[in-house]
């Protein structure tokens, strides 16, 4: 069995087959995969069948795993794995059950988020609950030079707030919210490239600008990013693996109905601190 790569009929992704994720990955393979990520964003393994430490076992060979912070509690995880799911697993809880998710970057509000995030899908309703991806080196490059200027040497705060809604952009925020300020256009740490680095979700203000002028920004930017020209729409199959760049990608999801299971599994890659575009 040999490998291939092709990328899919949108602006983003690569559909990867031949390949057996639990099984053993090459080193001239994992290279092929790593360069396709950085050029495709985001990499589709439909068909897979592997367990929690099959799935942390492959993850691994792409750096360190980063260790669960976020889940409440009670919720299902080992040191490295959490549940997007609506349904318990393994007796337990799991996070961000149900509905629409605004666009985000999973631990924006950390200085150290995820570089790559990865997703099994274990049960998937019949409609709905799809993840969108969107290309924010494409995005930023498509901005007129007039907002390029605008956005030169300005960082963005980011707020996560698990206990107000973990899903949709809201008015009001948790003061002990976990946070942190980024600059808002990044570098692409393989390609270069420059990347957007605020989101719908989580961004909540650009700093030095006064409350008025940086939502409209914010906003203009969000509309901009949000375009079909950057998105792939990934429609779920149990059995696939999708990982992802989670620096210069953002993600969401579309509603589904809550009484039908959504369980997928979820590993991530820990990363550096974003650095500023100059
Ligand atoms: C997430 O943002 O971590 C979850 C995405 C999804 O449920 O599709």
């Amino acid at each position: 069995m040999s490998i291939r790569i092709e990328a899919t009929n949108a602006p983003v992704g690569a559909i990867v087959s031949g390949i057996d994720l639990a099984g053993e990955v090459a080193e001239p393979e994992l290279t092929q995969i790593l360069d396709s990520l950085w050029r495709s964003n985001v990499l589709i393994f439909p068909g897979q069948d592997f367990d929690a430490a099959a799935h942390e076992a492959f993850l691994l060979r792409f750096g360190q795993l980063e260790e669960v912070r976020t889940a409440p509690e009670d919720g299902a995880r080992t040191r490295y794995v959490m549940y997007v799911a609506n349904r318990p697993v393994d007796g337990k809880e799991g996070i961000l059950p149900d509905g629409e998710m605004h666009f985000h970057t999973d631990q924006c509000y950390y200085q150290i988020p995820a570089r790559i995030t990865s997703l099994f899908a274990m049960e998937i309703p019949q409609r709905g609950g799809n993840t969108l991806f969107l290309d924010a080196c494409a995005a930023y490059e498509a901005l007129s030079s007039e907002t390029k200027s605008r956005l030169r040497g300005l960082s963005a705060e980011h707020v996560y707030d698990y206990s107000g809604s973990p899903t949709l952009r809201s008015d009001t925020l948790d003061p002990n919210a976990p946070r942190f300020i980024h600059p808002a256009v990044i570098r692409h740490p393989v390609s270069g490239r420059r990347s957007l680095y605020v989101n719908r979700l989580m961004t909540r203000r650009l700093v030095g600008l006064d409350a008025q002028e940086s939502e409209a920004l914010l906003d203009e930017l969000f509309s901009h990013m949000e375009q079909d020209c950057f998105i792939y729409e990934h429609v779920w199959e149990p059995g696939d693996l999708l990982m992802w760049d989670n620096l210069c990608t953002m993600h969401a999801r579309t509603d589904f109905d809550k009484s039908e299971r959504r369980v997928l599994r979820r590993v991530t890659v820990r990363g550096e601190q974003p650095q500023a575009a100059v």
